[in-house]
């Protein structure tokens, strides 16, 4: 035994001493989590980022152990999976390949990385996630609430709002526990607590589903909250949320009315032995200060209600009644799979005034979506009144028309006796101005907190350049976007409304994966939009889908977030599971059309400018757009004979699209600035044609005094299909315009967040309809794909960025531009400035990844790496000269590229 043990030291000795390879394993992840929440697919998929301090780095090998405990892991033993030295550079999604995962298994990992030369790193940090429950039986509990006398409103007109029930029990741990694990889930949406503390940071779980299909569930490990020896209590709060509040405009209850919990803790003790404290008919119920709660009419609570310690064991829970029980809810528990909503951060306020009496108005000084923490002294009885509001009247009041019927009021009941703090639990609102109305006293600067909040997804990009007003447009559009991220990708965040747009997804998808890490939020998404998928195979305008309808560009959702996730982190998986529905919905789309030619159907280029294009080319060009994607992923799934089929298909949607729409002078249908766009960017055109619709795009650009006229859909595209048929000038004027209609319209009038309308407001005619008027839609803030993709120059070649290209396109009057981007592969940055005549390119490309940069320059012989001539350095390999770019091949690594004359295309007159 003793030998044995000296020689596996010495094993471990030999290891260290090997432990010297120039790449390193970092960021270990676990299907896109960033929870170590629990995850039900029996194989999750496992990803790491390796990093270098020098060029030209490679991984060649790498070795995965999974071990159910720290302490195994510690020691490297890989009881559930050790996947040996396997030789490969993947480092991306790699399906688990140990043991059948059980059901609440915890699992530890790490992995070592072998370099282009064969040397070992270190392992890596360990990293955990742990399994869900995955089998039925494994639920334990009952469904419980508490139900109030109110019935569900007989019309959408009529509001009813009930207090929240808290839910509570009491149960002993007498012994030393090894680990205990919350499971939780909820027909409407919950809050849990434990021994007098909030378990977790999540808010509105289990989240939005279509609760007819699926139920998400919560895994909380709370090992560190119990008390060991003796009494321990467990609550729950409940509030109406997506299933029984307010959505849309479809009123309350749509899902169902009566709100249930079921939790379960399973407590494993250090000996062995189990313990599972669930719902059931023990549990017992009473309603608290939380008189109302909607997502959308905001929350009221009455502090002088509160049961001090319902929370904690010992509580005096006598004049609480039993719960309500519900056997059996008929619908698939599942893990949560999506980013959660959390706190983003804290925003003071930057002003205040008094527009009236008894009013106080503050300027949060951005457009978010969250709530404002309030503080006050007052006597018992006093209530607080806070209205949110996007904007204010010309008298300093609040603009709430645009609201529509979202009441977006929280009210504080104040119970008397010193400083009382408080903030909503179960709402939300889109604002940047607070009214606060009937505070007792004086209102200090710290008496209202803006809490904002946002899905828990890492950011991923970064983007700056010599323009002020371009990076007031970044900012708008990050905002905006968190505004919107919050459990599904909405429309708004503010009026009665915040439903799951395909179309805004769908267009904006591919920005949002620039600005954060979204693989995990948008997957989740696809499953609610397959699930709203009608039997016929049309795809949901929205999704969760409460609504009806099908509309082209809205519907191609369901094929292009597929792609584009598949694309950005090369995820193959979302393209297998969603195979069928896709496919389901070219074959819809082929049947309701006629040679081709799909009707003039659904919102058409939505909220454009002066400028009608006509349904059937958009939705024919959409039609084609979807088969070309949808042949590309049959391919890359290995089902060649339908990517064949989709090529022929798209080859004859173009044939016919040509015929129908195309004129000998080049002109399509409709003219306008969205059917040249469309045909463009989807490829739809041959030469001479394609230059035909080029120019034609420009000279309407041009008609308007250099200003679009496209709407949701057209301008997707606008800044692509121009950079795309080498009219990179008109695009930068397009950028560079404050004038209406423009995205530097909207800043000059000190918009901090993108607006649905271009004409939200005008300075002639006020505010625009209110009746579809929010000042935070994410889409046409899709204009920052084409800032990261043509001003900062980061695109992918190959999924999952493994082939990377960086072709900055310096012009419009900038001097410079930094961009990064943190890929699934680590970051990539690529910064250029113009200095005196010199271009300077200061490139960073991951390890094991390559890249194609461009040198934008008319004197290519000029060009250095490090001060060398381009040529000889490490890691560069010239490729070829392109259309005033030279263009190398880099392997990874930190390259600052110079030349001399530039090429600067300035912006058109
Ligand atoms: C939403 C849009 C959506 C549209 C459909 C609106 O009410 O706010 O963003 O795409 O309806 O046309």
């Amino acid at each position: 035994m003793k030998t044995r043990g000296c020689m596996r030291v010495l094993l471990v000795m030999v290891l260290a001493a090997a432990c010297s390879a120039a790449i390193r394993p970092e960021r270990l992840r676990c299907e896109h989590l960033e929870n170590p929440s629990g995850i039900d697919v029996a194989q999750p998929r496992l990803s790491w980022i390796v990093t270098s301090d020098e060029r030209a780095q490679k991984q060649s090998g790498y070795r995965i152990l999974v071990a159910s405990s720290a302490e195994k892991l510690k020691k490297n033993q890989g009881d559930l999976w050790d996947s040996g030295r396997v030789p490969s550079d993947q480092t991306v999604l790699i399906p688990y390949g140990g043991k059948p995962l059980a059901s609440a298994a915890p699992c530890w990992w790490k992995v070592k990385v072998w370099d282009g030369a064969g040397d070992a790193s270190a392992w890596s940090a360990p990293a955990r996630w742990s399994m869900g429950l995955l089998h039925d039986g494994d639920w334990k509990g009952a469904w419980i609430g508490l139900d109030h006398e109110l019935d569900k409103p007989k019309d959408t007109d009529t509001k009813v709002y009930r207090p929240s029930p808290y839910l509570r029990k009491e149960f002993t741990v007498d012994k030393p526990v090894r680990r205990a694990v919350l499971y939780a889930t909820a027909l409407g949406i919950h809050e849990l607590r434990l021994n007098g503390r909030r378990v977790g940071d999540d808010y509105f779980m289990p989240g939005w589903t279509d609760y007819k299909k699926r139920l998400y569930y919560q895994t909380c490990d709370v090992t560190d909250m119990l008390n060991t020896k003796g009494r321990n209590a467990l609550g729950a709060i409940l509030s109406d949320g997506w299933y029984a509040g307010n959505i849309s405009i479809l009123g309350q209850g749509f899902y169902g009315w009566h709100l249930r919990f079921r939790g379960q803790l399973n407590i494993e003790y250090a000996d062995g032995s189990h313990q599972v404290v669930a719902t059931d008919p023990s549990w017992t119920a009473a309603f608290g200060p939380i008189l109302e709660s909607d997502m959308q009419a905001g929350e009221t609570y009455d502090a002088r209600l509160e049961m001090p310690g319902w929370d904690r064991p010992g509580f005096d829970a006598a004049q609480w009644r039993p719960v309500a029980v519900t056997e059996k809810v008929d619908v698939p528990l599942q893990a949560y799979p999506s980013a959660t909503t959390r706190i983003f951060k804290e925003i003071p306020p930057k002003s205040i005034t008094t527009p009236a009496a008894d009013t106080y108005v503050l300027d949060m000084g951005t457009n978010f979506a969250g709530w404002a923490r309030l503080k006050v002294r007052g006597n018992a009885g006093d209530k607080v009144r806070l209205r949110f509001a996007e904007r204010l009247n010309p008298d300093g009041t609040i603009y709430t028309e645009n609201l529509r019927s979202a009441r977006a009021t929280d009210t504080y009941i104040c119970k008397g006796g010193g400083l009382e703090e408080w903030q909503p639990q179960f709402t939300f609102h889109g604002f940047q101005y607070v009214e606060v109305t009937g505070y007792p006293g004086r209102l200090e600067p710290d008496a209202v907190i803006g809490v904002e909040i946002t899905a828990a997804v890492d950011v991923a990009g970064s983007f700056a350049c010599s323009s002020e007003q371009a990076n007031a447009l970044y900012r708008n559009i990050c905002q905006t976007q968190r505004a919107n991220f919050i459990e599904i990708p909405t429309d708004c965040p503010q009026r009665d409304e915040r439903m799951g747009w395909t179309g805004d997804a769908q267009i904006y998808v591919r920005t949002a994966t620039y600005n954060a890490d979204v693989a995990a939020f948008i997957a989740k998404y696809m499953v609610d939009v397959e699930d709203g998928q009608y039997p016929d195979g049309g795809f949901p305008c929205m999704a969760p889908r409460p609504h009806d309808g099908v509309s082209p560009a809205w519907a191609d959702a369901g094929v292009i977030c597929p792609w584009t996730i598949y694309r950005v982190y090369g995820d193959r998986r979302i393209i297998e599971r969603h195979y069928d529905a896709m496919t389901r919905w070219l074959d819809y789309c082929r049947t309701h059309s006629k040679d081709l030619i799909r009707p003039a159907d659904g919102f058409g280029d939505w909220l454009s400018i002066n400028a009608d294009t006509p349904k059937d080319v958009l939705s024919t060009a959409y039609f084609a757009r979807s088969t070309s994607l949808m042949a590309e992923m049959a391919a890359a799934v290995g089902k060649t004979a339908d990517a064949e089929k989709y090529r022929r298909q798209f080859a004859d949607i173009k044939q016919a699209f040509n015929k129908a729409f195309v004129a000998p002078d080049g002109r399509i249908k409709g003219s306008t600035q969205t059917v040249y766009v469309l045909a463009l960017a989807f490829d739809l055109l041959d030469e001479p044609a394609a230059q035909k619709a080029a120019d034609h795009l420009a000279a309407d650009i041009r008609s308007r005094d250099g200003h679009l006229s496209t709407g949701f859909v057209g301008t997707k595209d606008l800044m692509p299909a121009l950079t795309g048929s080498g009219r990179l000038d008109v695009a930068y004027r397009l950028f560079n315009n404050d004038t209406f209609p423009s995205w530097g319209f909207s800043i000059r009038h000190g918009a901090t967040s993108i607006w649905e309308r271009w004409n939200g407001w005008t300075p002639d005619e006020g505010f625009g309809d209110p009746k579809m008027n929010s000042f935070a839609h994410y889409s046409f803030g899709a204009v920052a794909e084409w800032m990261f993709k043509t001003i900062g120059g980061i695109d992918l070649l190959d999924p999952g960025y493994k082939r990377i290209a960086i072709r900055p396109a310096p012009g419009g009057g900038l001097d410079w531009a930094n961009a990064a981007y943190d890929s699934i592969r680590g970051r990539i940055a690529s910064n250029w400035k113009i200095n005196e005549g010199t271009l300077t390119m200061d490139v960073h490309i991951p390890a094991n990844t390559t890249a194609e940069v461009y040198v934008p320059t008319s004197a290519p012989d000029t060009i250095k790496e490090s001060n060398r001539p381009a040529r000889q350095a490490k890691g560069v390999t010239f490729l070829r000269n392109e259309k005033g770019a030279a263009v190398f091949e880099l392997a990874s690594g930190d390259y600052r590229f110079t030349a001399d004359d530039p090429v600067i295309v300035e912006s058109a007159r």
